[in-house]
């Protein structure tokens, strides 16, 4: 009995086969004496087939001792199974195993490799190899590699080169810090690796390939969340002679594509546009979850002269209905939604029940009548209202709210894709922390043609740009932009940017000079690929769908890094550490 001659995986069996002779290969994912037969679940990517030693086989005594993850190439014939599992594609079937080999004998692992696990994150990633082996995260790598090749068909189909860009490279800005690898040959300097390829695939869109993708990792040292890591994938894209509807176009059916090949889904296109704008007033952000309503409603010009003072002397007051919660939620439920939103920075939370109300009582019927019948509130709803002098504020706290009220209510199907495009997000953002503005996306991003003259107003928190995100079920996947293609605008937004003349030669020089010898107008996208798998696996943990991810605290808990370094190696680099024990 050979292993490398196994006629079927452990998932492919079927009653049809009952009378074959079979070879099976796999792990032990479950042993179980049982009126004298010993079962042993047999396991492999493909899935799990029950064998099955008698109690007269002389291979009995070896296979009740099997232990759980153990190697087995075992041979036998199929057969029908008397009670037939119906939870399993092979539950019509077992094989009645006249050959065992053990291939390789396992300790006891630290946890059990089944779905519903019950270990710590911490311990399944530093034996992530058996993590690994749980039909989930097969999965998820399976669905990973299938987007990679469509997304890889789909550009190609399109007359797209990928083309790989450096990792050890130079500083390029995407609002997040660099993580430095320093230089043995050039003591005292150091390499940055790419937070993306955006300077170099508008390079390349200089040296004339018109059409480059490419799926890149990239790297960014920031404060991580659930659907962030150090260490991420790009999809990343960049066309020549096109505008911001070519390049949503080509990206939208890129899309459309994905979803066909990976969940053979038919995604109704186009996608909707909102700007940024009216996204941010009826959404109150600027990654709206479409998968439900409960818009916001702005209150301000009702509420001003009205008889409570926390909306008359509030600079904005909007609100929203959650329909139907007035029965399910009590004062326990509208107390823990009040301190989710104190939470963000507001003061507090009204809510009007109809027959119960925090504000009602300030207010005179037709103040109160008006509001009710402007939110579109009705009998069974909540009607709930932030009131902040800060407008920006009250969205935000309200959008957070709006998401947390429809997690609530059960509205968030992880299987109901709903895609939006926002467009003409603002060119700079006001930074409280540097007291400057900033540029919102990055300094690459065009303006728009109407608004290019804003750049001379004061406020440029006017100035909208030719940039654009796709949103789905409340992620950013994406962002993207129209991009400066004359070098004369590029240095003056650096300029605004507070870049000096000195700065801007160092770190951008070559861009500026490259923009003189010839650079034709061009636009693209980067895509997050983690979170494009995240959302085929219906998962809401990035690393679910990445091998080997990093921790919240950005450790790799396996390998163990980040983790000292000889002093030998610092001494080649020239580098002493100032580091308190
Ligand atoms: P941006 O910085 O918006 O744009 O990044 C593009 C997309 O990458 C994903 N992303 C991340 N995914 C996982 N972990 C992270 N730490 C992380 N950071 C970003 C997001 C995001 O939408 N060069 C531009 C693109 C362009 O203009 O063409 C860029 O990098 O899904
Ligand atoms: P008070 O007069 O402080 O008892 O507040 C009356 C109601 O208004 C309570 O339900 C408060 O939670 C609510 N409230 C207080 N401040 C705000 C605010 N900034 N926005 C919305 N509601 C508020």
């Amino acid at each position: 009995m050979r292993y490398n001659q196994r006629t079927h995986s452990c998932g492919a069996l079927r009653g049809t086969d009952a009378g074959q002779a079979v070879t099976l290969c796999g792990w032990v994912s479950r042993t179980r004496v049982h009126a004298g037969l010993v079962f042993i679940d047999l396991r492999d990517r493909e899935g799990l087939t029950q064998c099955v030693v008698e109690e007269n086989s002389p291979l009995f005594a070896e296979a009740r001792h099997l232990k759980t993850e153990s190697v087995l190439c075992v041979q036998g014939e199929a057969r029908a199974r008397s009670s037939v599992n119906p939870k399993l594609p092979t539950g019509e079937v077992e094989v009645a195993v006249r050959e065992l080999a053990v291939l390789s004998r396992a300790d006891t692992p630290p946890f059990e490799i089944v779905d519903d696990t019950r270990a710590g994150e911490l311990l399944r990633l530093e034996y992530r190899y058996l993590d690994l082996r749980r039909p989930s995260l097969q999965a998820a790598l399976r669905m990973r590699h299938r987007a990679m090749m469509s997304i890889r068909r789909f550009y190609d189909e399109n007359g797209f080169t990928e083309v790989e860009t450096p990792v050890l490279t130079a500083s390029t800005p995407e609002g997040s810090r660099d993580y430095l690898v320093p230089s043995r040959l050039h003591p005292g300097s150091f390499y940055a690796l790419p937070q993306s390829p955006q300077q170099y695939k508008q390079l390349l869109m200089v040296a004339g390939v018109e059409r480059y993708f490419q799926i890149a990792r990239c790297f960014r040292d920031e404060d991580l969340r659930a659907d962030r890591q150090p260490d991420f994938t790009q999809v990343d894209m960049e066309m020549s002679f096109v505008d911001a509807d070519d390049v949503l176009d080509m990206n939208e059916r890129m899309i459309v594509r994905l979803w066909k090949d990976c969940l053979d889904a038919d995604l109704p296109r186009p996608f909707p546009r909102l700007t940024w704008r009216e996204c941010m007033d009826r959404f109150g952000t600027d990654k709206p979850d479409m998968r439900f309503g409960m818009e916001l409603c702005g209150l301000t010009d009702l509420t001003r002269d009205c008889g409570f003072q926390v909306f008359s002397g509030a600079g904005a007051v909007r609100a929203i209905v959650a329909e139907g919660a007035a029965d399910a939620w009590g004062r326990k439920d509208i107390d823990a939604l009040t301190a989710f939103v104190k939470g963000l920075g507001v003061k507090g939370l009204a809510w009007h029940k109809g027959e119960s109300s925090s504000f009602a009582k300030f207010l005179t019927e037709g103040e109160l009548d008006a509001i009710l019948r402007r939110a579109g509130w009705k009998p069974g709803d909540i009607l709930f209202c932030v009131a902040d002098d800060k407008d920006a504020l009250v969205k935000s706290s309200l959008g957070a709210l709006r998401v947390e009220c429809a997690r609530r209510l059960g509205l968030l199907d992880p299987a109901e894709y709903r895609f939006v495009w926002v467009t003409e997000f603002p060119l700079f953002e006001y930074s409280e922390e540097e007291g400057r503005f900033v540029a919102q996306h990055h300094p690459f991003c065009m303006p728009m043609d109407e608004d290019v003259a804003l750049l001379d107003d004061p406020d440029l928190s006017l100035c909208r740009a030719k940039a654009y995100d796709m949103v789905c079920n409340g992620s950013e996947l994406c962002s993207g932009s129209i991009r400066i293609h004359d070098s004369g605008v590029q240095a003056k937004m650096f300029g605004l940017l507070g870049f000096s003349e000195e700065e801007m030669r160092r770190r951008f020089g070559h861009l500026l000079r490259a923009f003189t010898y010839g650079v034709p107008p061009h636009g693209g996208i980067g895509f997050g690929f983690d979170r494009l798998v995240m959302l085929l696996c219906r998962t809401e943990n990035i690393r679910d769908v990445i091998a080997f991810p990093k921790t919240q605290q950005a450790v790799e808990p396996m390998m163990g890094c980040p983790s000292p370094v000889d002093q030998a190696q610092l001494d080649e680099l020239k580098i002493r550490l100032e580091i308190e024990d």
